[in-house]
């Protein structure tokens, strides 16, 4: 498997290029419009072909490259079920398998941060893990229909339970980390780590953070899965 952590600064937002090295097809997770380039030409010098784009969730921080994407390669757009939007080619569901040759990417519903967004664990090994759990760190559950108790349930249920060794690959990070693994998050991630369900909703609903600069425009775009005419 070719496993690729990609960085757009602007968002601090991590785009997951996953492959089969011998068939060749490719999923780009998350991937941001202003990086439109760097993918495409990344895609060409590895000489593989982009099957999916696929979403952990409608982004409120940066607009999706996958309307872009669809144009220059076929590839088709995924989004989790229960998403607000109709513009994707096919919408993925808790527990179902999306194969490329050799690879399994398995989507696992972990709704909080919004209403409809799902972690993908890819061959049993890595996690990503979109804006429901970052390193040390989880997303805001201020906006879109998010709700924190939701969130403490979807990361102490759904994705504590898998085994400790599982690497760990956020959606986005803010200071410089790039991997944990579920053994470190548990024990060490301030938001989860010895806090009941009670604590975790009362410090969600007192973080006081300001509204991403975006929201207005990447919604409304994310919601035409990037189809926007001012790009
Ligand atoms: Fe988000």
């Amino acid at each position: 498997m070719l496993f690729r952590q990609l960085f757009d600064k602007e968002s601090s937002t991590y785009t997951y290029l996953i492959a089969d090295i011998n068939t060749q097809e490719a999923i780009l997770v998350d991937p941001v419009l202003e990086q439109l380039n760097r993918d495409l030409i990344l895609l060409n010098e590895l000489r593989l072909k982009l099957s999916y784009c696929l979403e952990t969730h409608l982004h409120a921080d940066h607009i999706t490259a996958t309307g872009k994407l669809r144009k220059h390669s076929q590839c088709r757009g995924i989004l989790p079920e229960n998403a607000d939007a109709v513009c994707a080619d096919r919408y993925i569901k808790n527990g179902e398998i999306l194969q490329i040759g050799n690879v399994k990417i398995k989507a696992i519903a972990t709704p909080g941060h919004t209403n409809s967004h799902m972690a993908y664990l890819v061959n049993g090994t890595h996690l990503l893990t979109g804006d429901a759990l970052f390193i040390r760190g989880c997303g805001r559950t201020d906006f879109q229909n998010g709700d924190a108790g939701t969130l403490y349930d979807s990361v102490t249920q759904r994705l504590f339970s898998l085994p400790d060794e599982t690497l760990v690959y956020p959606g986005h990070d803010y200071r410089g980390n790039t991997v944990s693994t579920i053994g470190e998050e548990r024990k060490l991630n301030p938001r989860f780590a010895h806090k009941s369900r009670d604590n975790f909703i009362e410090l969600m609903d007192n973080l006081k953070l300001p509204m991403p600069q975006k929201i207005m425009e990447a919604l409304p775009a994310n919601q035409q899965c990037g189809n926007v005419k001012y790009y």
